[in-house]
């Protein structure tokens, strides 16, 4: 059988890694500031997860969610505590895709509206609601294009209103960082007003820190950077470290009733094993105040290439904008320098979502590498 063909590839075959570094099958190493699209979070093939889920597999993988399993309780609690999220209830999912589904679905179930205000450039994944939020038209089959979504411009508190008021609006979804849109983010004064305008006329602000959650941006989750409370906040990508694993938390305003979300797979032993591993690392390795440490360190260190004319975003999750396109560049940065970055929709931007436990030498070498490929 072959591959149904969804991505361009770049000719190398990872075979292991470990922490920041991954290695093809001729053993040459590769430094990963992409994280696998911000997906690894405390580093690879970390010893203390892979014991933990190497010994959980021993013991049980997955059992139904129609019967009582302590580890989901015990990463609502931890994930609670660490975020300061308390407040919220936890469903587990499996996908960002599926967390923004669910998001979705809870605040149309909830208001009896269907309308959703998302941004423009967004991305919050491929599945039906998801993708219909998402502000490209090329992944939006006939199918989710009949959903109703109206996409507004960042940081124009004003426009959002004005839908809010004609009342047939379900949630406004956005996310903490924009990741595959190209790093712009809501400014403070926006994220204000929009927690504002959503209270006032009863519709639900749904948070997408799927990529900008877990430590990236320097808090635990970018919104919170703004001081606001969102009634729902997605979760993934760095949840699980790479294994599959994603999170709605639910204000406790929002009352569950059964039927109303669900999942087969969602919350199993594993998952909850591997998030709760993730959750005990980011605590004793103190990977929060790390991320800001060497986030600091990062934007010193390439302040005097002069071929970057701006950089965007926050922690560990930044974009490096040029004036020209950088595919180029990524592709030499992989095939001469050995080092993953990652690209968006601006074509001018370099991603940068390396592990959050990238040390400064590390830094160091992806300076070094671009300074070169620049001034050749
Ligand atoms: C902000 C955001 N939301 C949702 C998703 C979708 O997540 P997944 O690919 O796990 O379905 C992504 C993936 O890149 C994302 O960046």
């Amino acid at each position: 059988m072959d591959l149904f063909k969804v991505y361009p590839l770049y000719n190398v075959k990872p075979v292991k890694a470990k922490g920041v570094y991954v290695y093809d099958e001729n053993n040459t190493k590769y430094l990963d500031l992409y994280g696998g699209h911000g997906v690894i979070s405390i580093g690879h093939s970390h010893k203390k997860y892979v014991a933990r889920l190497s010994a959980q597999l021993k013991k049980i993988g997955f059992y139904s969610n129609s019967v009582q399993n302590p580890l989901q309780v015990e990463l609502a609690q931890k994930l609670g505590s660490l975020s300061g999220c308390e407040n919220y209830q936890l469903f587990l999912c499996n996908s960002g895709a599926e967390a923004n589904e669910n998001a979705l679905k809870l605040a149309s179930f909830k208001t009896g509206k269907s309308r959703v205000i998302a941004f423009n450039n967004s991305f919050h994944g491929r599945t039906s609601a998801a993708v219909a939020v998402t502000d490209n038209p090329f992944i939006n089959a006939p199918i989710n294009r009949q959903q109703k979504v109206t996409f507004l411009p960042l940081n124009n508190s004003d426009l959002v209103t004005d839908e809010l008021k004609k009342g047939d609006v379900a949630a406004v979804i956005i996310e903490g960082i924009q990741g595959v849109g190209g790093l712009d983010e809501g400014t403070t004064a926006f994220f204000i007003e929009l927690e504002k305008a959503c209270q006032k006329r009863g519709v639900f602000l749904i948070l997408d820190e799927v990529q900008s959650g877990y430590g990236r941006s320097g808090e635990f989750f970018a919104f919170q950077h703004h001081h606001i409370k969102p009634d729902i906040i997605t979760t993934a990508k760095g949840m699980g470290n790479g294994f599959p694993i994603g999170g709605v938390l639910i204000s406790n305003k929002i009352e569950p009733k059964f039927g109303m979300l669900g999942t087969t797979f969602g919350g199993n032993h594993l998952a909850c094993t591997a998030a709760i591993s993730v959750l005990e690392i980011m605590e004793s390795e103190n990977l929060i105040a790390h991320v800001n440490e060497v986030s600091n360190y990062f934007l010193k260190q390439i302040k005097p290439i002069s071929q970057i004319k701006k950089v965007k975003g926050k922690g560990l999750m930044l974009g490096l904008e040029f004036d020209f396109e950088v595919a180029e560049l990524r592709k030499k940065l992989i095939m001469e320098k050995h080092i993953f970055t990652g690209g968006s929709n601006n074509k001018k931007l370099l991603r940068i979502l390396p592990p959050l436990s990238i040390t400064k030498n590390q830094i160091n070498k992806f300076v070094i590498a671009l300074k070169t490929l620049l001034d050749e």
